[in-house]
């Protein structure tokens, strides 16, 4: 009776402990349930589904003054008249302006005509690596880290092939101008940066008549690039990256620059690569032995250093800059 008794009390005891630990187990998680909604309610609207995200407006007024969430990124048939200032603007960037309208019809009877990557919203996290070109990649070993993303961005004539430890193997999207363009493989977003109406006429040309082989230097009658993936980046947006973020310095942005930037609009999380100068200070390209400058004639490069520096201090990018 009294062993009974003994093991009845040793079982209460169990008992009761375990629901002490459930209770507190319990409360603590309304506790965490209470100060999550309560810090979500101080912070308002949760923007995508990383642990920061780019649109998160409430923590930078520096990014806030300057971002423009409903800026037309990409050039489609609906989007594509032009402001009269941003027209005039734009056209006096090239020596023969072609005309925009017939060219942008034709445009779209050729490649894709919809909105892209209108999908953000509390459910979405998408990773971007932005891979510039510079040398500073070399040796870094980040190429798996950079194919880890969801979109790998790159721009110009920077190859994988040959650098894939340190640069990566993978392309979703590639920035290019007609002077910088390159074959590219069926799964990769040719995204066309055009300068001039002669690009966007080069871009037809290319997949079409192949007739266009010169603007102000050799150019490809054509490359290899699923029409199904082209997109345009829009002149407006040009325009939007040259004022708010570089403040009209320079003639207009550079590519790597307008890169990130687009980045910015269509990506949660941002990772930049392969910017700025290696650590002795040398400006080149990973795959090539010349020299570069930051500084040069059309673009603000040190402007464009200071605005990529204070993105990171304000949280909006992640910079990777090599060990060399
Ligand atoms: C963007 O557009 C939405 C809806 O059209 C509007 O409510 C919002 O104020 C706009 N944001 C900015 C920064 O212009
Ligand atoms: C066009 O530019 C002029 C002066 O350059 C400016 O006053 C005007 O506000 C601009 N209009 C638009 C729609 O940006
Ligand atoms: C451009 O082409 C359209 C359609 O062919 C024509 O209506 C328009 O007048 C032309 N614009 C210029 C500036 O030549
Ligand atoms: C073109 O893009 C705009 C946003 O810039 C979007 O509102 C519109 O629906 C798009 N048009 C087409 C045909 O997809
Ligand atoms: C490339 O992708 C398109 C679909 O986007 C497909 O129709 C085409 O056959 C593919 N080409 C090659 C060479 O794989
Ligand atoms: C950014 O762009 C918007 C319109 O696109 C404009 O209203 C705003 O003043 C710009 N901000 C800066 C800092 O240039
Ligand atoms: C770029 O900006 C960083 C941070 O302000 C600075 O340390 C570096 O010297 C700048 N590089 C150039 C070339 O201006």
């Amino acid at each position: 009776m009294v062993v009974l008794h003994l093991r009845h009390q040793r079982y209460i005891t169990a008992l009761l402990s375990s629901t002490t630990i459930l209770l507190l187990l319990y409360f603590q998680n309304s506790l965490l349930v209470f100060t999550y909604s309560s810090h979500s309610f101080i912070s308002k609207k949760v923007q995508c589904d990383c642990s920061i995200c780019v649109t998160d407006r409430e923590n930078s007024n520096w990014f806030s003054e300057r971002y423009d969430p409903n800026i037309s990124v990409l050039l489609n048939s609906t989007n594509s008249v032009l402001h009269a200032n941003i027209s005039r603007w734009w056209m006096e960037l090239q020596s023969n302006p072609g005309n925009y309208t017939e060219v942008v019809d034709q445009l779209f009877s050729l490649f894709p005509d919809k909105e892209h990557y209108s999908d953000t919203g509390p459910d979405r996290c998408r990773t971007c690596a932005v891979v510039g070109n510079s040398g500073n990649l070399l040796g870094s070993k980040y190429g798996p880290l950079i194919d880890f993303h969801d979109f790998v961005i790159r721009m110009n004539k920077g190859p994988t092939e040959g650098y894939e430890k340190d640069v990566g193997s993978k392309t979703t999207h590639r920035i290019v101008y007609p002077e910088s363009a390159m074959d590219l493989d069926n799964s990769t977003h040719l995204v066309l940066l055009p300068i001039k109406i002669l690009d966007i006429q080069w871009l037809i040309s290319a997949f079409t008549t192949r007739h266009i082989t010169q603007t102000y230097t050799d150019v490809p009658a054509t490359i290899n690039a699923n029409k199904d993936k082209v997109m345009i980046l829009h002149p407006e947006f040009i325009r939007y990256v040259y004022d708010n973020w570089t403040r009209g310095q320079g003639l207009y942005p550079s590519t790597g620059f307008l890169t990130l930037i687009f980045a910015l609009h269509i990506c949660d999380e941002v990772s930049v690569f392969g910017f700025g100068a290696t650590s002795d200070g040398i400006w080149h390209h990973y795959f090539e032995e010349t020299l570069t400058s930051y500084e040069s004639g059309v673009h603000a490069g040190i402007f464009e250093n200071e605005t990529i520096y204070r993105l990171q201090q304000e949280n909006k990018i992640l910079m990777y800059k090599g060990w060399t």
